[in-house]
């Protein structure tokens, strides 16, 4: 059985009210907003955050803060929108600036495909992330998430208008590394 909560160097743990005071932290950096949402990018508050992240609850969603070995909240991984009955849903992660470039997000989703596919037996995993993020681009195809087609000119930031790109995993496709 391959462990789907502990990488080497991360682990998937249950999110806790007051991991909320962290992923607030995070939020103070446009740079991480305009990444992670298409909505208004402005920080949140602490008790908007809880909110958000204890909405998703099963069977249509899980989050999990994504901790350091040393415990510390380096981010969180979310499922939303599964159809039990249809086997499909999406998937979303965020990571804080001192994390980004160093392998941690390859971990925490190799950890959390497992979890999809070995767990809630999903078949199929969509990802939407905007044409500018060429990070979240090179992890996901080096996952296997397949391009599957754009939302065009789905968002206007500094007077651009940017693409948000559909991706897509198959269990049937899936490489578990
Ligand atoms: C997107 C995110 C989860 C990726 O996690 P990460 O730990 O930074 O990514 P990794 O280091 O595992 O992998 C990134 C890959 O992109 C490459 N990369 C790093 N910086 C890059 C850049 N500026 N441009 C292009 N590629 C880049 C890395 O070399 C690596 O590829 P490789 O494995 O072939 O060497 C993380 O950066 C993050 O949370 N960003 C802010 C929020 C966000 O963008 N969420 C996703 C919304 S769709």
């Amino acid at each position: 059985m391959k462990d789907f909560l502990h990488g080497e160097r991360v682990a998937l743990t249950a999110f806790r009210g007051e991991d909320a005071g962290a992923l607030a932290g995070f939020e103070q950096d446009s740079e991480y907003l305009r990444l992670y949402d298409a909505d208004v990018a402005r920080p949140r508050t602490v008790e908007a955050i809880r909110t958000a992240y204890e909405s998703l609850t099963p069977p249509g969603g899980f989050v999990f803060t994504v901790r350091g070995l040393d415990g510390a909240v380096m981010g969180v991984a979310c499922l939303d929108g599964i159809l039990p009955f249809q086997g499909v849903g999406g998937l979303s992660i965020a990571l804080g600036r001192p994390f980004w470039g160093q392998g941690y997000g390859r971990e925490v989703l190799r950890l959390v495909l497992r979890f999809s596919f070995n767990e809630l037996n999903l078949r199929r995993l969509t990802i939407t992330v905007f044409d500018y993020n060429a990070r979240a681009i090179r992890l996901y195809e080096r996952l296997g998430f397949v391009r599957e087609g754009a939302f065009r000119s789905f968002l206007v930031r500094d007077g651009e208008a940017h693409d948000m790109l559909l991706y897509g995993l198959l269990r049937s496709e899936w490489h578990d590394t």
